[in-house]
């Protein structure tokens, strides 16, 4: 009987148990503590400062079964899924670790125990080969003296196109962090020897499947030229329980292991095919697991960072579903069977399945919407291509117009061996960034004077979508029967998903669309009682009484929202720590950020702002529901609703409830409930005019941006400083100190060297007609230096005309000072000028000192002889 996946997660945990290693849980698929990954991609991760040295483990040998994720940075498997049996985005990770504990040795002796001996894998050890770093003699003999492996079957890899650990063979965890050379068992799925090497290397069919990989941590990468050492050497090992599956259980792909079998049964009941081999099966099985535990570790699908990552995987199995033949909505359905494949290490997701499926659903039932018509435009431009590659418009539109995130649009183009143009794909979305840019502008400029009797329903507070029908269409701001391809206007609907910017929120992005046109919506207004969509046709025709989609952007939408609650909770959290007699003045409510205005007269104080926070982010950890309920004004009023009572409310009105905390009246879109706000940070406050004050905040992810910005800021300053973080203040004012004590003295020494400087001068004094005269060259001086030497001169010699030029770097500087007596005859600037006008120079200043400088000419020395001829003709004679 072969040994069940669950059982080989057991007896690998329990054989390192016996080791002595302490058994530790799995950490989060999202890193903690690490803004160099997107995704845990390894089971090393958690130990990362750990190896680092950076902390210290309470134990120096563990081991995990840590699950992980391959779709990004380093190491990313998305593409393979498919297309090979051996890669997942999502798969589960044995390790065991020794940190500064035992390392080479006894990290082999426990892998070739654990997979060959009886007790244990039970592998034949002449299934087994091993490849070692190139240099890494200690590793090869290890295999080949003490385990006995015939060196026939080691193999040394070397580094790729010469660069020095760029090795399959030199274990990185990203472009920085600990790494360290490694040593790899494989499975040989053949029983016949070969004695050429090469063929190992080559490894046609994929007949050597690498199983084991033992890492030898000693090194920090800091960049990509500078690797560190590290003080400790240590141990990461790590060892995929799907492959060591599939060999325990005599299967090659590791689609054909027990777990992956019951999933993928139940996944063929969805679909009329009844070949389980099918590849999209397999896909569908992989993408599955990783939307499992992606959203279990709160992530939800959106268009940036991991949101996105979550979303092209669910997209990518949806489009695999409908390959299949797949008609309903399916895929949050496997929900279940995943939590039931993956046994007991995975009972944390039985609390979060509800959550998952809800989630899943809403996502497949939007998509559903246009997989269906992008798969149709898709494979209509596949049949017209004759060169084998789809146009990077085409793939954009796709992108753009019906969310088909370009490995979508990638692997159904992969399977007809066709390539996408790339480049042209990166300058459409470009090009659109820019004309959006543009058109944007224009809008500002829209005119909002258009009066038109028609009244549009807003379906926002429920739907992102909404079949309507064409009402008006405005091209130059005058009413048209149709709008063209790459004309500018406005389309005014029945009813719609768009809200039209008001009372501080701004208005909605997305796409008015049908079977045969596009129109990209840039903006939503209102006009009177209806709802102006503005934008630009970007395909098609749209005609009026024409039936329509209209469909906002959701990411844009729900970051709108969530920053439209966090301003009901700070205008809430504003009366309770300021008083109730703050007023709003003004908000603004955008998808990136929100701006409150109020009158309030006295300072607020960083304690009073930590303290709106507190009282803000405590609301968002109660994760209270938001509610709305339509009530009479009076009942309103009864309820102590906050609004803006100067203005004109209908006698219905609609209050926002987040439970007794915040009661206010509002027509705007908002999150579900005070949790999906995640995080609220302020990131300013000032005054704006007399009496009133702003405060600007962020929530959610751009607020974890914020605080990732701030604190990366802080750390590159420690590191300049060489401190820790907390000893900032005391280094800084310790340097601020160390920094007057070295002015002072260098004022000491300067003033010194000004005194020699001085004494040198006077000998160089001449006389015109009584009146001292000094005129000096000098090289290489500091031109601040020179005005003090001018301004001792003056003082000692009271009668005196002193004009000092540097040069310096191929410039010159000049300063000139006279003596207040000589005023009436000769200024300083008057001499400046004679000198910066045969120089091509710039000058300026008073008639007692005045300044210039210019580029250095050889002329300087005459310059300053016609001046002292010039000085003698001008003086009276004492
Ligand atoms: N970190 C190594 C790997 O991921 C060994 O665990 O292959």
């Amino acid at each position: 009987m072969n040994k069940t996946t669950n059982k080989i997660r057991q007896d690998f945990l329990k054989f390192f148990k016996e080791k002595g290693h302490v058994i530790i849980p799995s950490s989060s698929l999202i890193p903690h503590n690490d803004s160099t990954l997107l995704f845990t991609n390894a089971g090393m991760n958690q130990f990362k400062e750990i190896f680092l040295g950076e902390k210290k483990s309470h134990h120096p040998r563990v081991a995990t079964v840590q699950r992980c994720l391959r779709t990004g940075g380093k190491h990313n498997d998305l593409e393979n899924v498919g297309y090979t049996s051996k890669h997942h985005t999502f798969f589960e990770m044995l390790g065991n670790f020794s940190f500064g504990d035992y390392f080479k040795q006894k990290a082999i002796e426990y892998a070739w125990e654990l997979l060959t001996s009886k007790k244990w894998f039970e592998i034949p050890k002449n299934k087994l080969w091993v490849s070692v770093y190139k240099d890494d003699h200690e590793t090869y003999k290890i295999w080949n003296n003490i385990i006995k492996i015939p060196s026939e079957r080691i193999i040394r890899i070397g580094d790729k196109n010469n660069i020095q650990y760029n090795s399959e063979n030199f274990w990185q965890m990203g472009d920085s962090g600990p790494c360290g050379p490694c040593t790899e068992i494989f499975y040989d799925y053949e029983n016949k020897i070969i004695d050429n090497p090469l063929d190992f290397l080559e490894n046609k069919n994929g007949r050597f499947v690498e199983i084991w990989n033992i890492v030898f941590i000693e090194f920090n990468r800091i960049s990509n030229t500078k690797i560190i050492s590290l003080k400790n050497k240590s141990i990461d090992t790590g060892m995929g329980l799907e492959r060591i599956s599939a060999v325990l259980q005599n299967v090659y792909s590791n689609y054909n292991i027990d777990i992956f079998q019951e999933l993928i049964q139940n996944i063929s009941k969805f679909s009329p095919l009844n070949n389980l081999n099918n590849v999209s099966l397999q896909v569908i099985a992989d993408h599955i697991r990783s939307c499992v535990y992606i959203i279990a570790d709160n992530i939800t699908p959106s268009n940036e960072h991991r949101g996105y990552v979550l979303r092209r995987i669910i997209r990518r199995a949806l489009r695999h579903g409908h390959k299949i033949g797949i008609k309903k909505n399916f895929f949050y359905k496997l929900v279940s069977s995943v939590i039931q494949i993956m046994g007991k290490t995975s009972d944390f997701l039985k609390e979060k399945q509800e959550k998952i499926e809800e989630i899943l659903k809403i996502e497949e039932m939007q998509f559903s919407y246009t997989l269906d018509k992008g798969l149709k435009i898709l494979n209509n431009e596949i049949k017209k291509i004759n060169n084998n590659i789809l146009s990077g418009k085409t793939a954009f539109y796709l992108y753009d117009t019906f969310g088909f995130p370009i490995d979508l649009t990638a692997d159904v183009c992969r399977e007809k061996n066709i390539k996408i143009d790339y480049t042209e794909y990166e300058l459409s979305k470009e090009k659109q960034k820019k004309q959006s840019n543009i058109n944007k502008k224009f809008h500002k400029n829209y005119n909002d004077k258009i009066i038109i009797n028609n009244t549009c329903i807003f379906e926002g507070y429920k739907k992102n979508i909404t079949k309507s029908l064409v009402k008006y269409i405005f091209v130059k701001n005058k009413s048209v029967e149709n709008i063209k391809k790459n004309e500018n206007g406005i389309i005014f609907l029945d009813k719609t998903a768009f809200y039209g910017e008001s009372g501080g929120q701004i208005g909605d992005i997305g796409y008015l669309y049908s079977e045969k046109s596009s129109f990209m919506v840039e903006n939503t207004k209102k006009y009177g009682k209806t709802i102006g969509h503005i934008g630009k046709l970007i395909s098609g025709e749209i005609t009026v009484n024409d039936s329509i989609y209209s469909q906002i952007n959701e990411d844009y939408r729900h970051s709108i929202q969530l920053n439209h609650s966090a301003t009901h909770l700070l205008h809430a959290a504003l009366r309770k720590i300021l008083g109730k007699n703050i007023s709003q003045k003004g908000s603004l409510v955008t998808n990136k950020y929100l701006r409150f205005d109020f009158s309030y007269f006295r300072t607020i104080e960083t304690s009073q702002i930590q303290k709106i926070e507190n009282v803000i982010n405590m609301n968002i950890r109660n994760n209270v529901k938001i509610e709305t309920q339509e009530l009479s004004l009076e009942e309103a009023k009864k309820k102590n609703a906050i609004a803006l009572f100067d203005n004109q409310y209908s006698s219905i009105v609609r209050v926002v409830f987040i439970n007794n905390f915040s009661i206010e009246l509002c027509g705007g879109t908002h999150a579900k409930r005070t949790g999906d706000i995640g995080l609220f940070k302020i990131i300013s406050q000032s005054s704006i005019a007399s009496g009133t004050k702003r405060i600007e905040a962020v929530t959610g992810q751009k607020a974890i941006d914020y605080l990732h910005k701030t604190d990366n800021y802080i750390k590159d300053i420690s590191l300049i400083l060489n401190c820790n973080i907390f000893d900032i203040k005391e280094k800084t004012k310790k340097l601020t100190i160390i920094i007057k004590n070295l002015e002072e003295k260098i004022i000491q020494i300067q003033n010194k060297e000004n005194t020699k400087n001085i004494k040198k001068l006077l000998k160089n004094i001449t006389d015109i007609k009584g009146t001292k005269f000094l005129a000096n060259i000098f090289y290489n001086y500091e031109h601040k230096l020179l005005r003090t030497i001018v301004d001792k001169l003056k003082e000692e010699l009271k009668n005196v005309i002193i004009i000092l030029i540097n040069i310096k770097d191929n410039r010159f500087t000049v300063i000139v000072g006279v003596t207040k007596n000589l005023l009436n005859q000769i200024t300083a600037i008057r001499i400046i000028d004679m000198i910066t006008n045969e120089t091509k120079g710039k000058g300026g200043g008073r008639d007692e000192i005045a300044e210039g400088g210019g580029v250095y000419t050889k002329k300087l020395p005459i310059i300053l002889n016609n001046i002292k001829s010039w000085i003698n003709k001008k003086l009276h004679k004492k």
